[in-house]
């Protein structure tokens, strides 16, 4: 039997209730891992905890605003009660706030908070705890809209850059603490956001995958399957990449390989 890559360690998935998220905390549980849902989603991240307790893993779900500092103090003072360290951060929560340069100042303010200020707070708070247990593994991530120009896609890809910035020199920062720090930077994924921004276009998963403005912008002629991201999380999360760090990999069927 091949051994497991996650066993005996703590990690903390944010926004693990949905889409990567989920399938992330199923994929870690597969591997041993104790899994720390943490997610505004009480109903989502209640029912995947249970979901992963039935098969003999171990989760807790612990309702956070990753862009609250009172809750995120909150989430890792639980999860130092339960387990007493955190090996591995997944830094998964965002929101799609997707706007062009007309964008109010309270839409940059949310989509800011969450997804670079969130990321930024739920680190500083385990940082401190990987440190005193003698390191450990962040996956932040980023995306495809890190690097390439999507209509209307200011506001989303202005964060998504940030957090590929932000992997960088948190890994130049963290390296000598024995954290290494990477993301994975996915293509279109198929989750809440993208059923429904298909669902408004007329479209299935079928045809979806088939358009050319969605599957079909990718080599791979199709939508990535959650899972499939959970993977790479995986990977890079493992001591197999126990020399890879300031990475940001693409996960994204060759998109931006064209
Ligand atoms: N779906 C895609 O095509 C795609 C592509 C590239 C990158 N990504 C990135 O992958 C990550 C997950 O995306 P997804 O499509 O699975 O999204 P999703 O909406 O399915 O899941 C996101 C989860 O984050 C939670 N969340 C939102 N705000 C939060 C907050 N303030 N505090 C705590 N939790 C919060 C939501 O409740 C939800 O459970 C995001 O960082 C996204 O930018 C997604």
């Amino acid at each position: 039997m091949t051994p497991k890559r996650l066993t005996g360690k703590v990690a903390l998935i944010t926004g693990g209730g949905n889409g990567i998220g989920r399938a992330t905390c199923l994929r870690f549980a597969e591997e041993g891992a104790a899994i720390v849902i943490a997610d505004v989603d009480e109903s989502a991240g209640q029912q995947l905890a249970e979901q992963i307790n039935d098969t003999g893993a171990r989760a807790i779900f612990v309702s956070t605003d990753v862009s609250s500092e009172a809750s995120v103090g909150n989430l890792v003072k639980e999860i130092l009660g339960q387990f007493n360290t955190i090996d591995v951060l997944i830094n998964n929560a965002a929101t799609f706030v997707l706007r062009g340069i007309d964008a109010s100042i309270v839409e940059w303010q949310q989509v800011l908070q969450v997804n670079v200020l969130g990321t930024a707070l739920v680190t500083r708070s385990v940082v401190p705890v990987m440190k005193d247990s003698g390191g450990g593994a962040i996956v932040n991530l980023g995306s495809i809209s890190s690097f390439i120009a999507q209509p209307a896609f200011v506001t989303y890809s202005a964060t998504k850059a940030a957090i590929s910035s932000m992997t960088r020199c948190l890994a130049e920062d963290l390296a000598a603490s024995h954290i290494r720090v990477n993301a994975v930077c996915p293509g279109t994924v198929w989750t809440g956001i993208v059923e429904e921004l298909t669902r408004q276009q007329g479209l299935d998963r079928s045809t979806a995958d088939a358009h050319p403005d969605w599957g079909g912008a990718h080599m791979l002629h199709r939508i990535a399957d959650p899972r499939e991201i959970a993977n790479a999380i995986l990977f890079l999360a493992s001591d197999e990449a126990s020399f890879i760090t300031g990475e940001n990999l693409m996960v994204d069927g060759g998109y931006t390989a064209r």
